[in-house]
């Protein structure tokens, strides 16, 4: 077998506790078998997201004790802002407090009704935005990006076909904006190839058309660029982001996933583009030299964007989910092939294929996962679409449980752990049973919605 080899060590320790079986019974039940509302102390593996809790380097908790704590014009945001300028080469940044923040800014530029974003796949947020401006999102990812099982490199691949169909069929004046996703994270963080962005810019600017990157989960993307595209692996991982950056118009990311812990932004080529959006961010997030980021985590954000462009430091989350999704493939349990970033995705429309898409599979493999083990995944299936304006369930295409691999935060046999625990909640499927609502919020309901068994 393959094994990852860490490449730190660990120097500050967080205590686990594992509850015992019937506590977690209690616990998710308490919870209306929903893992967000979960409490952390009831967790032992939290793989729920590799948001907000990557292990942060030394250098980074250091950058924090000398951060410039002004309201407006702190030398801590110029470093910010002079780091992204040197890695993605645009002159313009717009701070915000969240990956999310730079969506509603950018959907209330750009989105009206009657306009369409084309994107290779919707993200929950992003999605929620666009739709709040009356804005429709068109998902154009190739086919082989839906096949769960494959051996496609580049699953995130925009197809480009669709995109020019799509931009004559609608006209180019109703398309807001084109997105790409980096890292595609609803099907299984699947990267998209260099090549396929350079093809969808062309038709972008033969269109006079916007393109946007979505580079929550650029790190991945880039290391899998770099290890499996043939023109990219005599590349730095540094060229390869100012080549990724030069083909796109505007680049907003989440800094929970990438660089640091919190915070966000939207770097921005053109000045008119930068004058649109401006006014949204004292608006809405804070003063254009800090968007509702602290100073400490924009000093941990700079040290941390330099240390993404680290390929022994980038590798880490890919390596560990290939080992735990090859030694899962050998046990049967069936997931999403090949291995992307973000985390393993369990393929639940297989591993429960007696429960309907409308007793929610994934969701009912989520809880009884944390039941078996404590380990804490999330849903990512039909729970995590909204309805139809008519209340009419959208059935997601992939109904998955995802186990986020938070970077450089697990060990080998905590990973081990993992495996050995669905290996025989497979083996024990059928005493998995469905689940209903006993309280669906509106909005984004997967996040407090309460369900109950059927
Ligand atoms: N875009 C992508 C691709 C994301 O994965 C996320 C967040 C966002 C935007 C929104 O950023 O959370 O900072 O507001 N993904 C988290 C996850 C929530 O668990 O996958 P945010």
């Amino acid at each position: 077998e393959t094994v990852p080899l860490e490449m730190h060590k660990v120097r500050i320790v967080q205590k686990l506790c594992l509850p015992p079986v019937e506590r977690r019974l209690e616990k998710i039940t308490e919870a209306g078998n929903n893992t967000f509302l979960l409490k952390n102390a009831d967790v032992f593996l939290d793989m729920l997201t590799d948001s907000g809790v990557n292990a942060m380097s030394d250098q980074q908790q250091a950058a924090m004790m000398v951060a410039d704590d002004s309201y407006a014009g702190s030398a801590t945001y110029t470093r910010l802002e002079n780091k992204l300028r040197d890695l993605f080469g645009m002159h313009y940044f717009l701070p915000a407090h969240q990956g999310r923040a730079c969506e509603h800014i950018l959907a209330k530029a750009f989105v009206s009704p009657g306009k369409v974003v084309p994107m290779n796949y919707h993200f929950t947020t992003t999605k929620a935005h666009i739709t709040l401006q009356g804005g429709a999102v068109e998902e154009l990812v190739t086919d082989a990006g839906l096949e769960v099982v494959s051996v496609n490199p580049f699953k995130g691949n925009m197809d480009i076909g669709k995109l020019r169909a799509l931009i004559k069929a609608r006209g180019a004046d109703n398309i807001a904006f084109v997105r790409m996703e980096s890292g595609t994270n609803l099907i299984g963080g699947q990267p998209f190839s260099l090549q396929n962005l350079a093809d969808v810019s062309n038709v972008c600017k033969e269109n006079g058309v916007l393109l946007v990157l979505d580079a929550s989960l650029l790190a991945d993307n880039l290391y899998f660029n770099k290890v499996r595209e043939e023109h990219c692996k005599a590349l730095s991982i540094r060229e390869i982001t100012r080549r990724t950056a030069d083909l796109c118009d505007v680049i907003y990311f989440s800094a929970r996933k990438l660089g640091c812990a919190r915070g966000g932004g939207i770097c921005i080529r053109d000045q008119g583009i930068y004058q649109r959006m401006r006014p949204l961010v004292p608006l809405f997030e804070g003063f254009l030299t800090y968007g509702g980021m602290s100073v400490r985590e924009m000093e941990a954000l700079t040290v941390g964007l330099e240390e993404t462009m680290d390929e022994e430091m980038i590798n880490q989350g890919p390596q560990f989910i290939a080992y735990m999704v090859d030694q899962l493939q050998e046990r049967g349990v069936p997931l999403i092939t090949p291995a992307g970033g973000l985390g393993c995705h369990i393929d639940a429309k297989r591993f429960v294929d007696h429960i309907p898409q409308a007793q929610y599979p994934a969701g009912a493999l989520a809880s009884a996962l944390y039941i078996a083990s404590g380990i804490r995944g999330m849903e990512r299936g039909t729970l995590s679409e909204q309805r139809e304006p008519d209340g009419s369930e959208i059935f997601a295409n992939m109904e998955l449980v995802r186990l986020a691999m938070p970077r450089r935060v697990f060990t080998l046999s905590q990973v081990k752990y993992a495996v050995d625990r669905l290996a025989w909640l497979y083996d024990n499927r059928r005493l998995i049973g469905g689940l209903s609502f006993i309280e669906e919020p509106e909005v984004l309901r997967f996040f407090y919605g309460l369900l109950k068994p059927v």
